[in-house]
């Protein structure tokens, strides 16, 4: 039973497939520990002295500013690159090049890069712990990891378990690399049942459904919405990757399944818990999440993003090695917060 995050020997998470049940229950119980200071009522100072490179040569909102946010809650200092542009790999630099030479500079490092690969070139060259925050239309773990923290919690709250449950990945599930990590995720549990749904030149790619088949829970794929298509305990909506898309699929005419008030009343239980990992097209008739369904109480998405925070600050806690340290470092915060954070909030983190 191993409950280290490790790469080739080295404290780097790169893809789902590197996590057990075991290592996740582990990860959930420091992040369940560092709810806390996620929702501002302790502070936890562990990493003071310590500095976070964080990488994104790709766009992002969430991601870069969660793992900044969890790094400087746990009392570290963050230096932030964005975009190739004002990289100096715009000046042909190799990523192992640059990997070493901000290992000189850094304690850890979170990467995100448009192209599938680049993220493990870039932890080949380093010895320090890193982070893939999403490498093209590859993986991005750590959202998969807070999907998986927000699904427990929120079955939890309606008394059920991802064992016996229907989770539907719906949307672009070619390029969709949090759908790719979350299915290797959930495939930890046994008893699920899958209904991926997407237009048929966006399926999940045969290599992701190759390494899923051993769990033996059942998957069914489908291109467009049939009547079939019953008791939906979770949606997993996905945005259409269109900044991946080649010159066919952005001409192409999809089929309709944006997931609104009548999709949910259509194919799912009353007590379904809706997701995505953001952003959505929020767009009258995009092929995304409506709008339509933004103050229904069972709308996960934002608590999703907020579980962006413990559930980082647990990896970065156990990446670096003083997970242990947490409990006897939590203390009173100074200052007042808000108990919701939005106006259609019907729940708090803490
Ligand atoms: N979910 C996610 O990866 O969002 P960002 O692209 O904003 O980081």
């Amino acid at each position: 039973m191993s409950l280290s995050i490790s790469h080739k020997g080295k404290p780097q998470l790169l893809s789902a497939a590197q996590l057990t049940l075991e290592s996740v229950e582990h990860l959930f119980h420091y992040a369940d520990m560092l709810r806390p200071v996620a929702s501002r009522m302790k502070v936890c100072r562990i990493l003071e002295g310590a500095v976070l490179a964080n990488l994104f040569f790709e766009a992002s909102t969430r991601t870069r500013i969660s793992f900044s946010s969890a790094f400087a809650r746990l009392g570290g200092a963050v230096s932030d690159t964005t975009g190739l542009t004002f990289s100096s790999i715009s000046k042909g630099e190799s990523i192992s090049d640059t990997s070493r030479v901000i290992s000189g500079y850094v304690d850890a490092i979170v990467v995100r890069h448009p192209q599938i690969g680049a993220v493990a070139e870039f932890a080949a060259a380093t010895n320090l712990p890193l982070i893939n925050g999403g490498d093209g239309p590859g993986e991005h773990p750590s959202q998969a990891i807070l999907d998986l923290y927000t699904i427990i919690n929120e079955l939890s709250r309606v008394k059920k378990t991802i064992s016996g449950s229907h989770i539907a990945i719906v949307g672009d599930l070619k390029y969709g690399r949090t759908a790719h990590s979350l299915i290797k995720l959930l495939s930890l549990y046994k008893g699920v049942k899958f209904t991926l749904i997407s237009p048929q030149s966006l399926i999940m790619p045969e290599y992701i459904m190759n390494s899923v088949a051993h769990s033996g829970n059942s998957i069914d794929e489908r291109v467009s919405l049939s009547s079939e298509i019953r008791d939906i305990d979770i949606v997993y909506a996905t945005r259409m990757q269109k900044e991946r898309f080649t010159s066919d699929e952005i001409d192409s005419d999809f089929p309709d399944f944006q997931i609104n008030k009548k999709f949910i009343g259509t194919f799912c239980k009353p007590e379904v818990i809706l997701m995505h990992p953001l952003p959505r097209d929020s767009s009258k008739d995009a092929l995304d999440l409506s709008t339509d369904l933004d103050s229904d109480p069972r709308l996960a998405i934002f608590r999703q993003t907020d579980n962006g925070i413990p559930v980082r600050m647990a990896l970065f806690s156990i990446l670096l090695g003083v997970e242990s340290l947490i409990a006897k470092n939590l203390q009173d915060a100074t200052w007042k917060h808000p108990k919701l954070l939005g106006p259609n909030d019907h729940f708090s983190l803490r």
